[in-house]
């Protein structure tokens, strides 16, 4: 098959190359049936986030409303199923998962569930993202478990803020969690910060102190129209006005050679190599072109992006007596109908029903 044709970007961040053109024009019907999941922007996909449950022990204000309308437990997907879809996942060439929610600790048979996906060979990469409220003391069972990476979301580090962001109270467990998760011998574990103006960007260098304390990986995510409030851009902090406020502190960061073309983050060290950074521009420079996602929510729908006005449901196609060619060709479709990408800058842009605590952070 012939590669897409890609236009570099003309910016700092060369990374991010656009799609020109959709590689083919055949309708769906020509839709591969064997291969890899690909779309037909030539887009191949290995990355699957799973989330476990809607519902959180917080409410961060740019991810979900203070009163929300949770899914009932008959509608959640159970633990099995969930291997069942993430097993043919597999099979179609999906190689990195990862769990999340609202909050996935909130779940009861969470380390069931992480030791039943170990157990499916063929993932290389199984991690999770919480806020840390629980964490503390799931840390090693989740480890033992077979969890590989840990990212924990941190947009403060004073309580008056952290109840502010997330109307609850906890940064204190927030913080011992990470902490436990550095005890307990996780690798890679990242810090999630969502910076908003006249909230916590006063926070930008407190935080990346406290990632470079602490020798982890900071990740600054510009805030998306994906919560439940309406977006205010002007709130948001972009990736790389918090670049040039790092700078001023520590001097120029420096690119990390070897990124992952597929990563939604720019990745930074300073020239101690104290910390790493990264910067998750999905407003002002979206990585759509090389979006490689997928998502399964709590309730069993697959979306091929985060964005997504459509559905698929995959429920209905699981169980004993299926033999997972159906759920297979359900994958293939939804993939094959992913579009080019989010219209978050266009007048076109229209916000999903589901906000990000039932779609999966
Ligand atoms: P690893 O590479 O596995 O460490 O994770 P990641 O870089 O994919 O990051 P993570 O899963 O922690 O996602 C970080 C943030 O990026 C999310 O909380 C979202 O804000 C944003 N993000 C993740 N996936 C998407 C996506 O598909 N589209 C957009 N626009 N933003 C995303
Ligand atoms: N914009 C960007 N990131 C968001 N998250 C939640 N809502 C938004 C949003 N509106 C991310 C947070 C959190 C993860 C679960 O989802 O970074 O760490
Ligand atoms: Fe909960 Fe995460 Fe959403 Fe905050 S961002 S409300 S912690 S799901």
């Amino acid at each position: 098959m012939a590669a897409p044709t890609l236009r570099q970007l003309d910016s700092p961040f060369q990374k991010i190359p656009l799609i020109q053109r959709r590689w083919t024009n055949s309708p769906a019907g020509a839709m591969p049936l064997v291969g890899p999941l690909i779309d037909s922007f030539g887009r191949i996909h290995k990355s699957l986030r799973v989330s476990l449950t809607d519902r959180c022990n917080l409410r961060c204000t740019y991810c979900m409303p203070e009163e929300a309308a949770f899914l009932s437990g008959e509608h959640l997907l159970t633990g099995r199923q969930i291997g069942e879809v993430v097993e043919v996942g597999v099979a179609l060439g999906l190689d990195k998962i990862r769990l999340t929610g609202g909050e996935p600790l909130l779940r009861k048979d969470l380390v069931d569930i992480v030791n039943q996906l170990g157990q499916i060979k063929g993932i290389r990469d199984l991690s999770l993202t919480t806020n840390g409220i629980l964490l503390k003391d799931l840390v090693r069972p989740l480890l033992l478990a077979g969890l590989n990476r840990l990212t924990i979301s941190l947009d403060t580090l004073i309580e008056n803020t952290f109840s502010r962001l997330s109307r609850r109270q906890g940064l204190d467990r927030v913080l011992e969690g990470i902490a436990a998760a550095k005890d307990a011998g996780f690798q890679g574990t990242k810090l999630n910060a969502v910076i908003l103006k006249g909230i916590n960007e006063t926070e930008i260098i407190p935080l990346a102190a406290f990632a470079r304390e602490n020798n982890l990986t900071l990740r600054f995510i510009e805030s998306m129209p994906i919560g439940a409030d309406p977006w205010d851009r002007q709130a948001m902090v972009s990736g790389q006005e918090i670049k040039k406020i790092l700078e001023d502190m520590w001097g120029p960061l420096i690119p990390e050679p070897n990124q992952n073309p597929h990563a939604p983050a720019m990745d930074f060290h300073f020239a101690d190599r104290l910390g790493r950074i990264g910067l998750i521009m999905s407003v002002t420079r979206p990585f759509c072109g090389q979006c490689d996602r997928l998502r399964l929510t709590a309730d069993g729908k697959l979306r091929n992006c985060l964005f997504s006005l459509q559905e698929t449901d995959l429920r209905d196609c699981l169980g004993s007596s299926s033999d997972g060619n159906e759920l297979k060709l359900r994958f293939r479709q939804s993939v094959w109908e992913k579009w080019e990408g989010h219209e978050i800058n266009s007048a076109r842009f229209l916000k999903p029903e589901r906000t990000m605590h039932a779609i999966g952070g």
